[in-house]
């Protein structure tokens, strides 16, 4: 769906972004990684044409962007800022509805369409709608920045760091938040961070930059499992057994058996289990799922997946 082709960007006497190609499937989430300054903003802006490439193309579903007015492309392709970027004098509807309204929509559906995101992000219509940015607590404001770039049910959503300055807790919910809408609208998400958990977490393909080239694209799996260079493995950090466990969920690892304590539900990560075992002392974990007990997990297992994965 979106095919960028030998694309590159030179400031001055530097390349910041050195022809770089890569395909992203729709429906993909395809997540940039990389250090500060390794050009992720830049390559994400070259794909709405917020900045012009030097040289190479992006192609939309076999268009070439070059013949789409930049204005055009903007409306198409929902984009969240680093931060939320809302407009501090408009209330929360009116900047959900921005683009809807230079759509031309009627008051009615734009009303329908933001009450539907506020709904969506848990934040209740009635008691938010009217509020000023300044009103809402960062995590509030960074929702309804997603929900803004939403509002206009673009198939392809760029978003630089959306959740940076959220904490651990609302980050998190805030990603989950992300995957709902993103398989319910099937929209193409390009997702820019520096959090190699964020993106193994969210990406369907990650792809690792540094100085403004491409080390690796592929899936969370293969890069853990395959870093392309020692600085890909740098990035996946010291913790790599436990990025693994994160791939994968109880259910894979299903015993038969008992188990006693807190039951940990099977669709729960193996990550979350070894930590229970772990923090709880036990050696094995009894796994539910939809209320029913369906076997064990035990944290020898665990520890074998770890470091062995299959
Ligand atoms: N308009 C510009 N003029 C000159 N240099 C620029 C311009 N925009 C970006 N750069 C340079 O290009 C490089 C890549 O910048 P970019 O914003 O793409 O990095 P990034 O990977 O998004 O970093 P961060 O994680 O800090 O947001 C940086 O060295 C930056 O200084
Ligand atoms: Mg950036």
């Amino acid at each position: 769906m979106i095919e960028i082709q030998a694309l590159t960007k030179v400031y001055g006497q530097t390349t910041v972004v050195d022809s770089i190609s890569l395909t992203i499937e729709a429906g993909d989430i395809c997540v940039i990684v990389g250090t500060s300054g390794s050009g992720k903003t830049t390559l994400m802006r070259m794909i709405n044409r917020l900045v012009e490439p030097t040289s190479g193309r992006v192609l939309i579903d076999g268009q070439d962007t070059r013949e789409v007015p930049p204005y055009e492309l903007r409306r198409r392709i929902g984009y969240a800022i680093q931060g939320h970027g809302l407009f501090p004098h408009r209330t929360v509807s009116q900047n959900i509805g921005t683009v809807p309204s230079l759509l031309g929509w009627d008051k009615a559906r734009i009303r329908a369409r933001v009450d539907e995101l506020l709904d969506l992000f848990q934040l209740d219509p009635a008691q938010f709608r009217d509020r000023m940015p300044n009103e809402l607590s960062g995590g509030q404001q960074q929702r309804v920045g997603v929900a803004r770039a939403l509002a206009a049910e673009p198939n392809i959503l760029l978003m630089d760091e959306p959740f940076g300055a959220l904490d651990p807790v609302i980050r998190a919910k805030a990603q989950d938040d992300l995957l709902a809408i993103q398989r319910r609208f099937d929209t193409t998400v390009v997702l820019v961070t520096h959090d190699m958990e964020e993106a193994i977490h969210l990406g369907t393909r990650i792809a690792v930059m540094d100085e403004g080239r491409l080390l690796q694209y592929a899936t969370p799996a293969e890069i853990i499992g395959h870093p392309a260079t020692d600085f890909v493995s740098e990035l996946l950090g010291g913790d790599r057994p436990f990025r693994l466990l994160s791939l994968e969920t109880v259910a894979s690892l299903l015993e038969e058996g008992e188990a006693t304590g807190t039951p940990i539900p099977a669709g729960a990560s193996l990550r979350e289990a070894y930590a229970e075992c772990l923090w709880s002392g036990r050696e094995a974990l009894p796994v539910i799922q939809d209320g029913r007990l369906i076997g064990r997990i035990s944290r020898a297992r665990l520890a074998r997946s770890a470091a062995r994965p299959s």
